[in-house]
């Protein structure tokens, strides 16, 4: 697996996202949810993202992750409106965890950033959250973004990149190297779409002396072939799905060619 800086984190080039897939609550759906904990600790992944908004993911992560917090880097997301609501929902993702330290605390797509970053910046201070960012999803809210990167005051931005949305390849990514902030990205298989839903089935063979054997290693590795990206947070609900997805960790850079390829294919079968 290939480490990268996430701000001032060593973090898993693949790491996971939570949504939909951790809103669980009954214990067979848990019990998997271990086992995809155990999944990513045998493939040397160390990062999880989460949100105050994704159900019950929080707590899911709490639970599974008992007595493996130390392995782990958590990020999560406050999205609300209001100061003493922000300081109630951040209180909540703390206790949802069963935590007393948050790696990364982000505002979730720019919901009321000018209040909730302060708030952020005093929990920082208190040495209770390690680092603050912010996400966004869509193209509008990058020129807002960069904004809040030049202002010196994140340390992440979380943003969708994949083979069809490029559009951070123009503005973020280019700042996000200069000023040295981490990269998040969301979305790398489009919530599934770019494997599951595809019109044709890709040929891998073009990809197989690199590495790759299924689509979405594919997709992934586009993804973080690119260097200026710290992390991707595919989500799944399924365990083996981890081993699959961890694959594009430790295959290096895609050549351009490939990536090329990839993009191609993807674009024409969809
Ligand atoms: N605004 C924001 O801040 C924001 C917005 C969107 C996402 N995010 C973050 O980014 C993370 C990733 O985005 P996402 O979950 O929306 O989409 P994604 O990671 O692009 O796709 C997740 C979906 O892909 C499927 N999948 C995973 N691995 C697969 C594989 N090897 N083969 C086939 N299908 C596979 C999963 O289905 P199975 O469960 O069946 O495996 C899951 O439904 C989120 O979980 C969240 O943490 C943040």
């Amino acid at each position: 697996m290939e480490y990268r800086k996430l701000g001032n984190l060593d973090v898993s080039v693949i790491g996971l996202g939570t949504l939909r897939t951790f809103d669980v609550t009954d214990e067979a759906d848990l019990a998997q949810r271990s086992q995809i904990i155990d999944n990513l600790l045998s493939n040397d992944i160390n990062f999880i993202d989460s949100a105050a908004m994704y159900g019950a993911s929080e707590k899911a992560v709490g639970v599974t992750i008992e007595g493996k917090r130390d392995q782990f880097y958590l990020a999560t997301k406050v999205r609300i409106e209001g100061k003493e609501a922000g300081e109630q929902q951040i209180a909540q993702s703390f206790e949802n965890f069963g935590v007393d330290y948050i790696d990364l605390f982000q505002v979730h797509n720019l919901i009321d950033t000018q209040t909730q970053l302060p708030t952020l910046e005093r929990l920082k201070e208190e040495g209770k959250i390690g680092m603050i960012g912010v996400t966004a999803m869509v193209d509008e809210a990058y020129p807002d973004i960069m904004d809040i990167m030049r202002s010196g005051r994140i340390d992440t931005v979380q943003i969708p990149y994949n083979v069809v949305q490029r559009t951070v390849e123009e503005g973020i990514l280019p700042l996000a190297e200069e000023l040295g902030i981490g990269v998040m990205v969301m979305e790398p298989l489009k919530k599934g779409r770019y494997v599951n839903e595809l019109k044709g089935e890709p040929d891998l063979t073009p990809l197989k002396e690199f590495g790759v054997s299924t689509w979405a290693q594919a997709l992934l590795s586009w993804v973080v072939s690119d260097p200026r990206v710290s992390i991707t947070i595919p989500a799944t609900s399924r365990p083996e799905r981890i081993n699959e997805n961890a694959v594009s960790g430790s295959l290096g850079t895609m050549p351009q060619e490939l990536r090329d390829y990839v993009r191609e294919e993807t674009v024409r079968m969809l």
